[in-house]
């Protein structure tokens, strides 16, 4: 019997996935060689699922940043901060991502998957609440695990089951926290986070916002959807990442809340692992002066994420309600799903098999992440292999029965 017999499950699912073609889980491509381009056995494919929202990760000056600072303060800092110091980058970025929040603190940490886990296991003690959306991301359910407290997950963007649950901890005692997401990383669906700051401001609780797909997205200066939605005085704590828009790897948490910094000395997943290299810190404080100074990366990426969310809808494809730049396409079963991704795949288009039970309401998707790097060209591509394919499939209906109907 084998150590990892436990993961039979997982390893038939691995093994079909194989069969019905190419790996989803193991994409291998031979290059990346621009934010919307690679190659992969040979062939270039289109990249529409790669979350590089503003196509930051080729910008010749963010580029340029990483190499000085390679060049100057080496490759990596091999320690964590408490230990090894901070750098003078990791102190800079703090600072320009508090500016930019307009908040008095901010913490970097290594991931965005640890800033979660980091922030969400000490802010919620033994005795207090954490209360999260049941569509929540891996990292929030990881980080309330991590955490001491009371778990409590209420219906997917439903404020009044939220208000529901927070009234019935109202003789409790205990600090409540409540955690959304800006824009879903699954279905590109926003929070409606004004009536949820507006729970949070009646129930006495606090609110955190994961801000990961939203920041560089929404809001008049990219701030995310606390910003669009006007309640950012609400919101007692955003959580960020740089993977996504900034276009390298890391995560971040700003809050005004005045013994913030606390967390350094209490936070286990800042404290216990090697903080970011000089390379990156400097790529990602450029790309957020980039964010700030071209406006116009967020008009073109909103005008593109409308481009295929109108496209696909009118094809007959079901996505998801709004037109962000997560635009994800429901599939009618895992074995369609499973296919359809790998005949994209083999017509040049590269995006995201998202399958049960890593799915809102366990629906098969085909998860697509629109840049601002994008062309109309790219768009237009991807929509007419998504229209063929899904005719060969059966999925729409043909342009003679359309007409007919
Ligand atoms: C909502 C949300 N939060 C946090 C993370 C983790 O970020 P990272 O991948 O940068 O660690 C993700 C990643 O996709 C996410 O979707």
């Amino acid at each position: 019997m084998s150590i990892l017999a436990k993961y039979a499950a997982q390893k038939g699912v691995l093994d079909g996935l194989k069969a019905a073609g190419a790996n989803p889980l193991d994409v291998h491509f031979d290059a990346v060689l621009s934010p919307t381009e690679g190659l992969l056995g040979g062939r270039s494919v289109i990249l529409l699922g790669t979350n590089n929202y503003l196509g930051l990760t080729f910008d010749q000056s963010c580029i340029d940043r990483s190499v000085e600072a390679v060049r100057s303060q080496g490759t990596g800092t091999t320690g964590s901060r408490i230990a090894n110091g901070s750098y003078d980058g990791h102190c800079k970025l703090e600072k320009a991502l508090a500016d930019f929040y307009g908040r008095e603190h901010c913490m970097v940490f290594t991931t965005g998957y640890q800033a979660n886990l980091g922030v969400l296991s000490t802010l919620v003690g033994r005795g207090d609440h954490l209360i999260i959306d049941a569509d929540s991301h891996a990292s929030i359910y990881d980080g309330s695990r991590l955490g001491q407290g009371e778990v409590i997950r209420f219906r997917h963007n439903d404020p009044k089951d939220l208000h529901k649950r927070l009234k019935r901890l109202a003789d409790v005692p205990g600090d409540k926290l409540i955690v959304v997401e800006g824009i879903y990383s699954m279905l590109g669906d926003t929070a409606p986070l004004k009536e949820i700051a507006a729970v949070k401001r009646e129930t006495g609780a606090y609110l955190l916002v994961d801000e990961a797909h939203s920041m560089g997205v929404l809001g008049a200066t990219g701030r995310g959807l606390a910003e669009a939605a006007g309640v950012e005085a609400d919101v007692d704590f955003i959580v960020g990442t740089f993977s996504k828009s900034l276009g390298s790897v890391g995560g971040f948490c700003v809050s005004d809340h005045p013994d913030f910094d606390l967390l350094r000395v209490v936070s286990r997943p800042y404290m216990f692992t090697a903080s970011l290299p000089p390379s990156i810190i400097a790529s990602t404080l450029q790309a957020l002066h980039r964010m700030e100074e071209e406006p116009g990366l967020r008009t073109r990426l909103t005008s593109n994420a409308r481009r295929l969310f109108d496209g696909l809808n009118a094809l007959g494809f079901t996505t998801g309600p709004e037109a962000n730049p997560i635009v994800a396409v429901a599939m009618p079963d895992r074995e369609c799903a499973i296919a359809f991704w790998n005949a994209l795949l083999q017509g040049g288009l590269y995006l995201n098999l998202a399958l049960p039970p890593a799915t809102p309401n366990n629906t098969p998707l085909l998860r697509s992440s629109v840049s601002a790097a994008h062309t109309t060209e790219q768009i237009d591509t991807a929509l007419r292999l998504f229209e063929k394919v899904g005719r060969e499939f059966g999925l729409l209906e043909t342009p003679a029965r359309r007409a007919r109907a």
